[in-house]
């Protein structure tokens, strides 16, 4: 589904570069998917997808 339409961006992708990149901020992950530069609406649901998805991370502990 996409998240921000004036990019053609998808939950998916969101979540993807999440789990690759776990950006710090909204802003880091804006280096990495250019979502919320337009219009703004997408901003809260991309938070909030964000948020979600860097809480289903694996802990450090679980990868090494
Ligand atoms: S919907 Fe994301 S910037 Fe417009």
């Amino acid at each position: 589904m996409y998240v921000c339409l004036c990019n053609a961006i998808s939950d998916k992708t969101v979540r993807e570069v999440v789990r690759r990149y776990q950006p710090v901020s909204f802003q880091q992950l804006r280096h990495f998917v250019p979502v919320g530069n337009q219009c703004g609406k997408c901003i809260r649901a991309v938070r909030e997808i964000m948020n979600d998805e860097m809480q289903n991370l694996p802990l450090y502990d679980e990868i090494a």
